[in-house]
């Protein structure tokens, strides 16, 4: 395997910003990654898929590992009655590709989460989500090496410690992810759990798996930038938790505002709402703005340095702060 010195990041971002790694390889099996995290010992490490929620403010000082392990293997397909179905996938598999082979196959339990842009891997490290469906309902099994000894390690889904945008893996940073497990259904019933999907789902009365799988692709296609055409990395921040009182007093003002009570006692608001509603739909300083259609996207409009990106988002946090006292904490990883 080959290690490259001063290797651009530039497309290894979605977000196109431009950092040097100090050393950069491509292992493509478990073993050549267990010699680069043994070869490596005392460098920073950083591992990047197909780098959709990260970006760079300066150059990495360590070793940023590109994995390339691919493959994928079912289970349980001995017994076709079985309505459980296992299937380990490799962690340089592309997301969406995964689920366009569970949906064609019948698999049921990915179909919401369509056209979400990175790769398997990815996946549990934000425990991604869309369209009232988060990957952790469907991961059996997360299987890493743990880079501060080279050991393999594998988590239950209790283990990987899943929370909003959250897991274990995230918080650490200290865990390769080469494969997980999922855990889906053969057989398929359509519960309409978000509005936007349910909206284009209303003309037919029982939608299929991949009848769901299209209509959350139209949505995504009409609301969300194709990141390969207008660099972004989705969601940049995350939807707020406040207290019933906060939400009562905004909504004085604002009695339109997205509020979700939770088991915990808070609610769940929309950042989306709280960037337009704080005049930044659709704003732009320099090559840095929000996406008109869905203000919680930012967009790079041709910035190489990263800090130019921080730099509107501690503009759209603090507007956000002044209007409604609300910390926006962002989703998306920033080195
Ligand atoms: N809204 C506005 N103005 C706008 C757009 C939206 O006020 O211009 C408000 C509306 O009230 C709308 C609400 O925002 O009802 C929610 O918007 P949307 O349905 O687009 O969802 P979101 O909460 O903004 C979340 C996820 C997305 C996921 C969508 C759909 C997070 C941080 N984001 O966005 O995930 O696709 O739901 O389920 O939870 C991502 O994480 O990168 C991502 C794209």
């Amino acid at each position: 395997m080959d290690y490259h010195r001063q290797t651009s990041l530039k497309d290894h971002n979605s977000f196109k910003t431009e950092a040097l790694a100090k050393i950069f390889c491509q292992p493509k099996s478990v073993e050549e990654l267990r010699k680069s995290l043994a070869g490596h010992r005392d460098e920073k490490k950083l591992i990047v898929g197909e780098g959709c929620n990260i970006f760079f403010t300066k150059d990495f000082d360590g070793l940023v590992i590109h994995p390339a392990i691919k493959g994928l293997r079912e289970i349980s397909d001995e017994d076709e009655e079985d309505e459980d179905i296992f299937i380990e996938v490799n962690a340089s598999e592309n997301w969406d590709e995964f689920v366009a082979y569970c949906v064609e196959r019948g698999f049921a339990g990915l179909e919401n989460l369509s056209l979400i842009p990175g790769t398997v891997g990815a996946a549990p490290v934000q425990n991604i989500g869309a369209y009232g469906a988060e990957v952790k309902d469907v991961i059996h099994e997360v299987v890493a090496i743990d880079m501060e000894n080279g050991e393999g390690v594998s988590f239950s889904n209790t283990e990987c410690e899943f929370g909003y945008r959250d897991s274990i893996f995230k918080r650490t940073g200290r865990y390769c992810i080469i494969s997980v497990v999922f855990h889906l259904k053969r057989t398929f019933i359509y519960t309409p759990k978000y509005f936007d999907l349910n909206k284009e789902l209303e003309d037919m009365e029982n939608p299929t798996i991949q009848d769901v799988r299209n209509a959350v692709i139209r949505v995504r296609q009409r609301k969300l930038p194709d990141e390969k055409v207008l660099p972004n990395a989705g969601s940049f921040f995350k939807n707020p938790y406040i207290t019933q009182e906060q939400a009562d007093r905004i909504k004085i003002d604002y009695p339109e505002l997205p509020a979700f009570l939770q088991k915990t006692g808070l609610v769940k608001t929309s950042a989306a709402f709280l960037i337009d509603k704080a005049g930044y739909k659709g704003a732009r300083t320099g090559d840095i703005g929000t996406y008109p259609t869905q203000p919680l996207i930012i967009v790079n409009y041709g910035a190489r340095d990263g800090n130019e990106i921080v730099r509107f988002m501690k503009e759209i946090q603090r507007t956000v702060k002044d209007t409604f006292n609300i910390e926006l904490e962002p989703e998306v990883r920033i080195f």
